[in-house]
């Protein structure tokens, strides 16, 4: 079977018309902590995640929309994850998605809460989906296991111990590994589960997601030096600031980039499985490697 092809505006506009409907404003008190829920939501990501979600699934064959909600559920966290890397115990970062972070508009306490309840509503979307009831379990494993401290959490802990220290390529890589390429690697594996493809599929989307993953870290990290607060919409030289152990600061900047370019190639070659089907994720590696926000 072959799926309808979104583009990348189409799947943007479904996943936050999706998204933002999760958040429930009730007219209570507690809504001081969905609207700053919502507040984080919306400023602009790029919806990397959730895109991954919906176009493994397409690619396998799957019903995109039957996957949304896991889709929403990745995003939920990412946000969450980003909530509490901003505040002034982490990263202590004042912009985030062209906006004051959440912890500047809101405060601490509600920007604590914000990431709590993004977290933890994250779970009630996933199980939400309406796939087969096996698939969901999966699912909602896949993602506290990403998420968890053997996952996201445990590569923030790692990036918060190595500030000022000299650290070996291996334990950033494992960081980064963690960090950021856990959740992508959820992000992909969570579209192929939807749509309840096989084990040559899941293998290929572990290895695209593993490229794509510590290529989009090291972006980030060139980014934060070479970009502006305007176009990134969140403070550049922050790393630097913070005595972060990146790839730049360990490798350099022009083998940094080259190190992009190899793991896209093998992303893209990773992807022969999906024939046809792998055209949008391979031109998708290519513009995160690429992109300049
Ligand atoms: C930023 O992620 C944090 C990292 C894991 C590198 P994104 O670059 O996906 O941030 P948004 O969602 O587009 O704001
Ligand atoms: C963050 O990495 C990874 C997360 C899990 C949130 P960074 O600290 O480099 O992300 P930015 O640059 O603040 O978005
Ligand atoms: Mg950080
Ligand atoms: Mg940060
Ligand atoms: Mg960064």
């Amino acid at each position: 079977m072959t799926n309808k092809q979104y583009s990348r505006e189409e799947y943007i506009s479904l996943i936050n018309d999706t998204l933002y409907s999760f958040v429930e404003l009730t007219g209570g008190e507690e809504d001081m902590v969905s609207n700053a829920m919502l507040y984080s939501l919306k400023n602009g990501g790029k919806r990397v995640r959730p895109m991954l979600v919906l176009e493994f699934c397409r690619a396998c064959g799957g019903d995109v929309e039957a996957a949304l909600p896991l889709a929403c559920a990745i995003e939920m966290i990412h946000t969450y994850s980003l909530i509490h890397d901003d505040l002034p115990c982490m990263d202590d970062d004042d912009f985030r998605r062209g906006m004051p972070s959440c912890h500047k508009q809101f405060g601490e306490a509600t920007a604590l809460l914000a990431g709590d309840g993004l977290l933890t509503l994250a779970f009630s979307v996933a199980s939400s989906a309406k796939l087969d009831s096996s698939i969901v379990v999966k699912a909602v494993k896949l993602l506290a296991d990403c998420a968890g401290h053997l996952g996201m959490i445990g590569g923030q802990t790692m990036d918060l111990q190595h500030e000022g220290q000299d650290i070996t390529l291996e334990q950033l890589r494992k960081t980064d590994a963690l960090k950021t390429g856990r959740l992508i690697r959820a992000a992909c594996v969570l579209g192929c589960l939807a749509a309840d493809a096989d084990s040559e599929k899941i293998n290929a989307a572990v290895a695209y997601a593993e490229n794509i993953g510590l290529a989009f870290q090291i972006v980030d990290d060139l980014l934060d030096i070479t970009s502006t607060v305007e176009e990134l919409g969140k403070p550049i030289g922050s790393d630097k600031e913070n005595e972060k152990s990146t790839y730049p600061a360990l490798l350099g900047f022009e083998r940094s980039k080259e190190y992009v370019d190899e793991l896209t190639q093998d992303a893209v070659d990773s992807l022969g499985v999906f024939a046809r089907e792998g055209g949008f994720l391979a031109d998708f590696a290519q513009k995160l490697a690429k992109r300049n926000k």
